[in-house]
């Protein structure tokens, strides 16, 4: 089996973080917060250490600014519907996600925003000069995704924070593609939210993400409950995490990330990088010699990892199917949880076929798919 479905969650995972998460289930796995005996201050210290190693990693002031929730989609729900105000004037591009587009949809239809998109570039690119325009000094929010999950296509997400913070307006970053692959700065880059998965280029398990909030972003939680602080108060309490953080952690999951996250700053985010490049450049330089193939990714310098493409004549699903019953590879086809970005794509009909190598990818296994493409795109004659 060889496994090209990175962009949707990355397998395999680093053994250190299997390890560590077995460990801390049979070692004891208290609860974080909820009492101070020994086992509860052990979950504590490993609950602030991924903390902090995510603060290193995407240069985060003040790590007790994170706050860990199941996934990237209750992140960003958790911020827009959090510091939007009614009234507000929101951007977005139309490369984003469900689960930015969804909530934001929402409040649009509720009469709560006004919202406007960002229309991409051929292959899903947003250009700095489009989000000059769109993003002046009377919008409130603009949400944009460090990476497209359709096309792979980065984001000019540094200058867009830069233009953000000079006029006033708040800056939400959806990193869920690209975090782990390409460099981020949330300081120099003005990132005001960032909303992470924890289970994509991170390399912890399903069931982690989380949002940071820079000090000074006025947020409202949209789960409240125990936190294990001011028990006494019937009201949430406003400290950083705890406000954001109600209900009992995924502990096991958050000390996998860590280590996750350890094993790419150990790695190296250039390192990494260079590896996807090198079997991007392999995918590219054969796919594109294919007369009956259509890439709709940029190229791998432009590119988080992600090459998405259409075949003359068949459709996304059934090469998706052919790819895994004959050939044991896993992609992703058909529409991918992004609908404008296939509207903008005119793949809306048909979907795309989806190939995200992963660091732990060998380039046999690139070479393996690109000959089981060609076998598929040669048997269509
Ligand atoms: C760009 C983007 N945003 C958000 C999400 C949602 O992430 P999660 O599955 O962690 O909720 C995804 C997942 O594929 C994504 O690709």
């Amino acid at each position: 089996m060889i496994y090209l479905d990175n962009a949707a969650t990355s397998w395999p995972k680093p053994p250190q973080v299997i390890q560590a998460m077995a460990d801390f289930l049979r070692r004891g796995c208290a609860n974080p917060g909820r009492g101070a005996h020994i086992m509860a201050r052990q979950a504590d210290e490993a609950v602030l250490n991924t903390r902090e190693l995510l603060a290193k990693l995407f240069n985060i002031p003040d790590p007790m600014r994170i706050s860990f929730m199941p996934n990237a989609t209750m992140a960003l729900n958790m911020a827009i519907h959090g510091v939007v105000q009614a009234g507000f004037k929101v951007v977005a591009t139309m490369m984003e996600h469900n689960s930015v587009l969804r909530p934001l949809k929402t409040l649009e239809k509720a009469g709560i925003i006004q919202l406007e998109l960002i229309k991409p570039e051929r292959l899903g690119e947003i250009s700095i000069q489009s989000i000059r325009k769109e993003v002046d000094n009377t919008k409130d929010l603009f949400c944009m995704t460090l990476s497209s999950n359709v096309t792979g296509s980065i984001m000019p997400v540094a200058e867009a924070g830069r233009h953000c913070r000079a006029n006033g307006v708040i800056f939400l970053v959806d990193a869920s593609q690209g975090a782990g692959v390409i460099p981020l700065d949330c300081e120099s880059m003005c990132i005001d939210l960032l909303a992470f998965s924890g289970h994509k280029d991170l390399l912890g398990p399903q069931g982690t993400g989380g949002l940071y909030v820079r000090d000074g972003i006025k947020i409202k939680p949209l789960v409240q409950g125990g936190t294990g602080s001011y028990s006494e108060r019937l009201t949430q309490p406003e400290i950083f995490p705890d406000s954001l953080e109600s209900g009992t952690l995924n502990v096991p999951g958050i000390v996998g990330l860590g280590k996750g996250i350890q094993f790419i700053l150990d790695t190296g985010i250039s390192n990494i990088r260079a590896r996807k490049q090198q079997y991007m450049k392999i995918l590219f330089e054969n796919l594109e010699k294919e007369s009956r193939i259509k890439i709709y990714s940029p190229h791998p310098e432009e590119n988080s990892g992600i090459l998405s493409f259409d075949i003359e004549r068949l459709d996304s699903s059934e090469a998706g199917y052919l790819l895994d019953k004959k050939f044991g590879i896993c992609s992703r086809s058909g529409l991918h949880c992004s609908p404008l970005a296939h509207r903008s794509l005119n793949t809306h009909e048909k979907g795309l076929i989806r190939l995200s190598p992963g660091y732990f990818n060998e380039e046999i296994d690139i070479d393996l798919a690109v000959k089981a493409i060609q076998g598929i795109v040669r048997g269509l004659d």
